[in-house]
Parts: structure tokens; sequence; C-alpha cells
């Protein structure tokens, strides 16, 4: 039996080699994203392969209308929540909007700062062949990076709105070299975004890392989809790839509904949801701050007077 920790791909924590054996043994890979501890807890209890800590929080938690204003500091307050929660599956931070494009020397420092202080382990960086610098130095570190192609949301303004990406012949040939390019970079696994399905599959025919789609078909090593997407948490817009397995916004709307009702009525707090003093406790009190027994009868207590 193998003392190793990360070793089992049964018990253990995930390791990016078991997701590499995942692969080999066309076992579809499972990740979702999570922003905070009860969410992270729930989905390493629930046997998902991977978390990650998408910038994707800036607009379903944080409330902003793209990803770029996502700080590291942001991430690292939500890696370290989610790390809190989360002991099996293997954790991966995004790299916001600025953490990684300026110097190959301040992409070593962040990633480093996700793992060393948010807890990770590995990074997510979006782009292609312009990201090999950054890629080799963060690899050469030892830190596990996850590439990302296709549509990459730190670059909308770029790519003019959230758009199905490599749909020309052209397109999809440079999406193909740059995923050989960030393979040959030391990635150990790839996220493919919103691009047609015949293209993430030739990608995860060619490449010998896990490829991990969103919104590209059914053809990829394994899924991830936002977690809020999934539980109709966000109710912004949901991108047609997603699928919904619950209407949480709705759920919550019930029941903060249901609750503002029973406070208005008075149906809550009830006396089950009350603590109750010890009565001699409760006598010596008033006795202490001389106001009338209420358990004395109003008679009685006319003859105080
Ligand atoms: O930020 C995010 O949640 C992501 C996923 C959409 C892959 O990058």
């Amino acid at each position: 039996m193998s003392t190793l920790p990360n070793s089992s791909p049964s018990g253990g924590k995930v390791s990016i080699h078991t997701l590499q054996s995942k692969k080999l043994r066309m076992e579809p890979i499972t990740f979702l994203t999570a922003y905070d501890f009860p969410t992270a807890a729930a989905l390493d209890r629930s046997g998902i392969d991977g978390i990650l800590v998408g910038d994707s929080l800036g607009m379903v938690v944080l409330g902003y209308e793209t990803t770029l204003p996502v700080t590291m500091q942001d991430m690292l307050h939500h890696c370290r929540a989610v790390a809190r929660g989360a002991s099996r599956a293997h954790l991966v931070a995004d790299m916001p909007f600025m953490s990684y494009q300026v110097s190959t020397a301040e992409a070593l420092r962040n990633a480093g700062s996700l793992l060393q202080k948010g807890g990770m382990d590995a990074v997510k960086l979006e782009g292609g062949r312009e990201r090999t610098p950054a890629i080799k130095a963060i690899v050469s570190a030892g830190i596990p990076v996850m590439g990302h192609l296709g549509l990459t949301p730190q670059s909308v303004h770029q790519l003019g709105g959230w758009k199905v990406q490599a749909k020309s012949a052209e397109s999809a040939k440079t999406l193909i070299e740059d995923s050989l390019i960030l393979e040959d970079a030391g990635c150990y696994a790839l996220v493919l975004e919103s691009i047609p399905v015949e293209v993430s599959q030739l990608i995860t025919q060619r490449l010998s890392i896990p490829v991990i789609g969103i919104g590209a078909g059914s053809g990829c090593d394994g899924q991830i989809l936002v977690t809020h997407d999934l539980l109709g948490l966000f109710d912004r817009f949901t991108p047609s790839f997603v699928k919904k397995y619950a209407d949480l916004f709705s759920e919550m709307q019930r029941a903060f509904q249901q609750y503002i009702s029973d406070v208005k009525e008075r149906r809550f707090p009830a006396a089950e949801h009350a603590n109750s003093m010890d009565p001699q406790a409760l006598r010596d009190l008033i006795q202490e701050i001389n106001l009338p027994d209420p358990d004395v009868e109003p008679d009685e207590k006319a003859r105080y007077h």
C-alpha cells in the first residue's frame, strides 16, 4: 500500500497526477467553481475532482459587469475561505487581470502568493503563445499552471463580447497551435471555453494533458461550470451552455419572503426558538430590581401596596 500523500485517486487528495491518470483511463474529470467556505465544503464532500476559485467571482459574487476589476487581494481572500472548506479536491486559483501580464517576475510572485497565502494547489491564467514566458517561469518554480483558451473573459473587450470563439478554420488552427504551445510550455491542464465541439475534440485528442471544457461540448476530458450558474443563483443571465440543476435565487427569495411574513405576523420566533430563564433566577431578578412578581395573582398584588 502506498504511503505517499495525494497518491490515491479514490481516497486521498486529488493531485495533478490523479487528473492525468483520469485522462488516460478516459474517466470524465469534474470541476466546479467555489468562492466561499460552505460551497467548497459541499463540493468536497460531493466528490468533485477539482475546485476553481475563478475570477468569475467578480461577476457572480461581487456584482461587477466583468471579471476585470478582480484583484489579487480579492482572490486571496476567497482562496483562503475555499481552502478552509475543502481538504480532498484539487484547488486551482485564477490569476486575476493584470497579475501576470505586466512582467514575468510579477506573474511568478503572484502565482506564488496564491499557493503560499491562498492555500491553492495550482493557478490558472488566460491566453495563448504570448503567455509562454510567464508559464515557464511559474512552472519552473514548482507551481502547476492550468491554461485557458477560447473565450477568455479577461479579454472580453478585445473579443467584442461574450462570443463563441474559433468558429473559422483560421481561428481554430491558431487555437489548436496555442493549445500545443501551452502544453509544451508546461501547463498540466487546459480549460477551453465557448468553442465549437469539433475543435475541442481535436484538441483533446492531440494533447496529452487533461482538457476541461466549458461550453465546449462533450468531447473534452472533463467539464467545468460556474457553480452559481448551475445552482441558478446568478439571475442576471445564464449562458446557453449551462445546465441549471436548481433555482436557488427563487428559493432564497421564497425563504426570505416567508421569514418577513412570519416576523410581521408574529409567527417567528415561536416558543421553541427562545431561551427561558430558571424560574428561581427570574424571581430573584424581579426582587432585585423591585418589580411586581408576574406569577403573583392581581388581587394578591394589591395586598402588597
Ligand atoms: O472564472 C471562472 O470561473 C473560469 C471558468 C469559467 C473556467 O475561468
